[in-house]
């Protein structure tokens, strides 16, 4: 199968994306053909500082590559290195009502958070990020459960393309894990664990220091009942199971029997400790790709050359369908 996600590269990969996307991408890497694009095109729907934001695709580039994501077995690329994103942008947008991007959360939510800056972009988003999907005939899409609604537009998209003009795209379908589909803020455990959170305790990243790591867990917010059980009424809580039993490997319901008669507070450092560990190899294999730039350029170009000889055959059969004359 083609499996195809991507994330934008703002503020740190923290472990809500690595439990929700990135560790899916990993096990799907070792038995299909995948491609992994950092977003910059979608980044810049908020205002970036250019020098920042180009800094962060090459330390979010050497995250994908500590993480285990591999350019021999996965296409690793930027989004603005395949021109073709673009291209197909534009003719996707054409076919998209604007009520439906209208209707978008995110859009709402992104529009609510930046009033001084709703720009046309923050509302095509979706249909950018469709064109990702669409140009490389993807089947699968693992993401979040916060991406659930760009894809079904991707599908209405594709759907109604090929009925206009004849099968061209593949409908792809939506990888949505069962568990750690949304992991929460741990100061706000109503709240989802966000990439550009201000408050530094709300999130891990995957490279903080193993001292950080055990900080922002000794201070995650959780109820006063202080008994170790998932349950929807102790967001808290649950989400710290969540985390651990994705970083463990151990099941939610083992993890509350071995944990049973112990308090939040042996909790906290149990959690804390194992995703400090299971981080450590990811610290140093990242501060080893982030020391050799050389390395990660050849690696993007390489990706970046894969993924737009695939692209550039999508964007011509496109352009055979909708009339435009041959280059
Ligand atoms: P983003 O941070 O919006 O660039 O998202 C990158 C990927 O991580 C997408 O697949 C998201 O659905 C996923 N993701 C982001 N935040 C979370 C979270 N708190 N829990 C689970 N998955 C997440
Ligand atoms: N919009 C996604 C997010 O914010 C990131 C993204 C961009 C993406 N292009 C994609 C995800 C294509 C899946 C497929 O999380």
């Amino acid at each position: 199968m083609r499996i195809y996600s991507g994330i934008q590269p703002t503020g740190c990969i923290t472990i809500g994306n690595y439990i929700g996307a990135v560790k899916n991408w990993l096990e799907l890497q070792e038995e299909n053909e995948c491609l992994f694009a950092i977003a910059n095109q979608h980044a810049m729907t908020v205002r970036q500082v250019p020098q920042e934001l180009r800094e962060r695709t090459y330390s979010f580039f050497a995250q994908f590559l500590a993480c285990g994501l591999d350019p021999e077995k996965s296409i690793l690329y930027v989004q603005s290195n395949v021109p073709q994103h673009s291209e197909l942008a534009w003719i996707l947008s054409c076919t998209t009502y604007i009520g439906e991007l209208e209707r978008m959360t995110q859009f709402k939510d992104k529009s609510r958070k930046n009033e001084d800056n709703i720009n046309a972009g923050l509302l095509t988003y979706p249909v950018l990020m469709a064109a990702d999907i669409l140009l490389f005939k993807t089947d699968l899409v693992p993401v979040g459960k916060d991406q659930k609604q760009h894809l079904e537009l991707t599908r209405d998209l594709a759907i109604r393309f090929n009925n206009r003009y004849g099968d061209t795209f593949v409908v792809p379908e939506p990888y949505i894990p069962k568990q750690g589909a949304k992991i929460t803020s741990l100061q706000n455990p109503l709240e989802k664990m966000s990439k550009s959170d201000k408050d530094q305790n709300a999130t891990v990243s995957i490279i903080d220091s193993a001292d950080v790591i055990m900080k922002k867990f000794k201070r995650a917010v959780t109820d006063s009942e202080n008994r170790i059980a998932f349950s929807e009424e102790k967001p808290g809580i649950s989400n710290l199971l969540t985390i651990y039993s994705a970083f463990s490997g151990e099941s939610i319901e083992s993890a509350e029997r071995r944990f049973e008669g112990k308090g939040y507070g042996d909790f906290k450092i149990a959690v804390g400790e194992t995703v400090a560990d299971a981080l450590s190899p990811v610290r140093e294999k990242y501060a080893a790709y982030m020391a050799d730039k050389a390395e990660l350029e050849r690696i993007m170009k390489e990706g970046a050359e894969k993924a737009s000889r695939i692209a550039s055959r999508t964007i011509a059969k496109v352009k055979k369908k909708i009339g435009f004359v041959s280059d």
